[in-house]
C-alpha cells in the first residue's frame, strides 16, 4: 500500500496478515516481545476476532477492517478510559468521511442509522510501575454482506457498503482510520481530555435517550443523561436515582416517547 499519510503510526512496524486468530492477540504478543509504540497489525480475516465482554467479533475475509495498534502512553492507569474515548472519536470520524451520520453509542459502538458498523476493543497491560502497553483494536464492517453479519435483535449490525449501496475501498478507510487514531492519540497524551470529551459528546447518540444497560448481574433502565469525562455513562431511573456506569452494554437506546 502506498503512503499511509501518518507521521509515526504504522510507519516503523506494520504487519499485514491474511488470516489471524485476532489482531489484538497478535499485537499483544508483538508488544510483549518489544514492538515499539505505533506498531500496527492488519488482517484480511480473523478466525477468532474478539469483541467486548467476551463476545466474538465476526470477521469474514476480504470485507472488513480488522486493525490493532500498539501504544505505550506514559500516563496513569486511571486515564485509560480517556484513550478509549479518543479511539471512538477517531474511528467515528474516519467513517464519517462517507457522510453517513456515524454516531457513537456508549461505551464505544460506532453506529450508522441505529445499527452497529464498528467496535473498539482496548486492552491494557500494566504493572506496579505503570502502563506497559495498550492495544487498541478497531473492527469495521466495510463491504460485509447481510448474510455475513451477526444476527441479533438487541444488537443489529450493518456495514458501510450496505448502507451506501456500493463497494467501499478498504485501503482508503485504513488510511483515514490510522490518521485519525494518530491525531486523537496525540491529543490524549497531551492531556487534552476536555477536547476529546467534547468531540465524543458531539458524536454521541446515547444522551437523552431511554436506555437499558446490561451489567454482569442486572439491567438498569432509565434515561441516559450524559457521558462523564472518565467515560462513565450517567443514567437516571424513573425513581430519580442516578447511576454512574463504568462498564456495561446499552442494549436498548430509544428516543424518549418512542414505542
Ligand atoms: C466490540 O465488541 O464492539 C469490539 C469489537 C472489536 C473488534 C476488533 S477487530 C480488530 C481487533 N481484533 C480483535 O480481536 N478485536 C478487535
Amino acid at each position: 500500500m502506498e503512503d499511509l499519510g501518518t507521521r509515526w503510526l504504522g510507519r516503523e512496524v506494520i504487519s499485514w496478515l491474511d488470516v489471524v486468530e485476532s489482531t489484538n492477540t497478535e499485537a499483544i504478543d508483538m508488544a510483549r516481545n518489544g514492538a515499539p509504540e505505533g506498531a500496527v497489525v492488519v488482517a484480511d480475516c480473523q478466525t477468532r476476532g474478539r469483541g467486548r465482554q467476551g463476545r466474538l467479533w465476526v470477521s469474514p475475509a476480504g470485507v472488513g477492517l480488522y486493525v490493532s495498534t500498539v501504544l505505550r502512553p506514559k500516563v496513569p492507569v486511571e486515564s485509560i478510559p480517556g484513550l478509549t474515548l479518543a479511539a471512538g472519536v477517531a474511528a467515528a470520524l474516519a467513517i464519517e468521511q462517507f457522510d453517513v451520520g456515524a454516531r457513537l453509542k456508549w461505551p464505544n459502538d460506532i453506529m450508522i442509522a441505529e445499527k452497529k458498523v464498528g467496535g473498539i476493543l482496548t486492552e491494557a497491560v500494566w504493572d506496579k510501575r505503570g502502563i506497559d502497553f495498550v492495544v487498541v483494536g478497531v473492527g469495521i464492517n466495510v463491504n460485509t454482506q447481510e448474510d455475513e453479519l451477526p444476527l441479533s435483535i438487541e444488537r443489529p449490525a450493518t456495514s458501510l457498503g450496505l448502507y451506501l449501496g456500493r463497494e467501499v475501498s478498504r485501503t482508503g478507510l485504513i488510511r483515514a482510520l490510522l490518521c485519525q487514531l494518530e491525531r486523537w492519540y496525540e491529543s490524549f497524551i497531551q492531556g487534552e481530555s476536555e477536547a476529546i470529551h467534547r468531540a465524543w459528546k458531539g458524536l454521541d447518540m446515547t444522551a437523552g435517550r431511554e436506555v437499558e444497560v446490561c451489567l454482569p448481574k442486572t439491567r438498569i433502565r432509565g434515561t441516559a443523561e450524559s457521558i462523564g469525562p472518565d467515560g462513565a455513562l450517567l443514567v437516571r431511573t424513573d425513581k430519580g436515582e442516578l447511576h454512574t456506569i463504568l462498564a456495561g452494554d446499552v442494549v436498548q437506546c430509544r428516543m424518549v416517547g418512542d414505542e
